[in-house]
């Protein structure tokens, strides 16, 4: 079978079916490399800022990298804000969504809500943004997580002078995160809190 036979969704068969599941299951292999070369692509520049949007995300990975971060944090860092692309009014729970199946739920939970945690630093400054929007998530689990997130790589990541490593450091982070099974309670890991920072895993590196 090339292609299924047909134009209704409710007229397909069983053989069709699994037809249409095992090419759905292919496309998923390749996720990880959409990414990249999205964020490649189309994160060149978000104008105005001393470094592009693709600098922004590698410098965050760099910093989580350098912290001793594993390997969820590091790829969190990496694709916090893959949402800019298509979802510029909520590009943290786009970015969220994409991360969700193949992270613990910690690092989902911190990308889902960085965008009200980074209004700390900028809020005070322009109209009709309210700084301390991060309250609103006082006591959940997380929140210190969040906070630290924010603080050590998001809002430190504007930085043309830093070294940062290169975007193929993280293509097999990359590719490992987004090749493990989708929603595997060993994976999502509810409610566990990983530390942010490992200085002896930091020390290696
Ligand atoms: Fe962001
Ligand atoms: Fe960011």
């Amino acid at each position: 079978m090339e292609k299924v036979s047909f134009t209704q969704m409710k007229d397909g068969t069983k053989e069709e079916y699994e037809f249409l599941t095992a090419h759905e299951i292919d496309h998923t292999k390749h996720t990880a490399d959409r990414l990249l070369t999205a964020l490649v692509d189309l994160y060149k520049s978000l104008s105005g800022y001393q470094i592009t949007r693709l600098g922004h995300s590698v410098q965050s990975a760099t910093r989580a990298w350098r912290d001793g971060a594993d390997i969820d944090w590091v790829v969190a860092a990496l694709l916090h804000d893959i949402g800019d692309i298509y979802a510029p009014y909520n590009h943290d729970e786009y970015a969220a969504t994409i991360l969700k199946p193949f992270v613990r739920e910690q690092c989902t939970w911190c990308v889902q809500t960085h965008g009200d945690f980074q209004m700390l630093y900028y809020g005070h400054h322009l109209e009709g943004f309210d700084q301390h929007k991060r309250e609103r998530h006082r006591g959940h689990p997380y929140f210190d997580d969040c906070a630290e997130f924010c603080e050590r790589w998001d809002q430190a990541s504007f930085d043309p002078d830093y070294d940062d490593l290169p975007i193929e450091f993280f293509a097999p982070m990359v590719r490992e995160v987004f090749a493990r099974k989708p929603y595997d309670p060993a994976v999502i890991r509810i409610g566990e809190r990983v530390p942010l920072t490992d200085t002896n895993r930091a020390a290696e590196r």
